[in-house]
């Protein structure tokens, strides 16, 4: 499997780095409120595993999954497959993602999370790729920006493989090729 990568983008410790200081920031901004995690199943999984744990505030934890890719491509129709069963009204939902591309999947989910009059939605995604955007969006916390190239490991998959790297890498051309 790791012959498959051409370069580690983040290794292991920059990835655990990052979560230490998302979760200091978080616990800060979120000391007096009732804070909600909803990660985007399949990706956020390592993430949100890792950086609940450096959250140092009682919160709950769902998940939701949406879905528009199919191997590297977004087709941009962004369809929901699992939601949340819990009312959200007056709770502060902060909406946990592996990596913002055409930023389709949270401008969506947002929309549908709005309806329900959460007090408060943010987000907090690992990466960006803001040169990937198709409708203008901004997550209130990033671990790295990066360049628009395709990414696997700690959650982050193509066709389903790779998820199970324990650091992210760009995946060699010959393996989608
Ligand atoms: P968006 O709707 O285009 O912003 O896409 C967000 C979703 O696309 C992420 O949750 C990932 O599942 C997937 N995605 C975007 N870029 C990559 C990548 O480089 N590698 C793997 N999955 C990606």
């Amino acid at each position: 499997m790791h012959n498959d990568i051409e370069k580690v983008l983040l290794s292991e410790k920059e990835i655990q780095e990052i979560c230490c200081n998302l979760g200091s920031r978080i616990t800060d901004d979120y000391k007096d409120k009732s804070l909600i995690l909803i990660g985007l199943l399949k990706g956020c999984n390592p993430f949100l595993s890792d950086l609940s744990k450096r959250i140092n505030l009682p919160l709950e934890i769902y998940y939701m999954k949406a879905s528009s890719y199919k191997g590297r491509e977004s087709s941009g129709n962004v369809k929901i497959d699992l939601d949340i069963d819990i009312d959200i009204k007056d709770k502060d939902v902060l909406l946990v993602e592996d990596i913002v591309d055409t930023g389709s999947t949270l401008t969506k989910v947002i929309s549908l999370l709005k309806m329900r009059k959460a007090s408060s939605i943010k987000v907090v995604s690992l990466l960006d790729k803001p040169e990937g955007r198709l409708v203008p969006f901004e997550a209130d916390y990033v671990g790295k920006t990066i360049p628009k190239v395709f990414v696997v490991g700690y959650g982050l998959d193509f066709n389903e493989r790779y998820r199970n790297l324990p650091y992210i890498g760009i995946l060699k051309k010959a393996i989608y090729i």
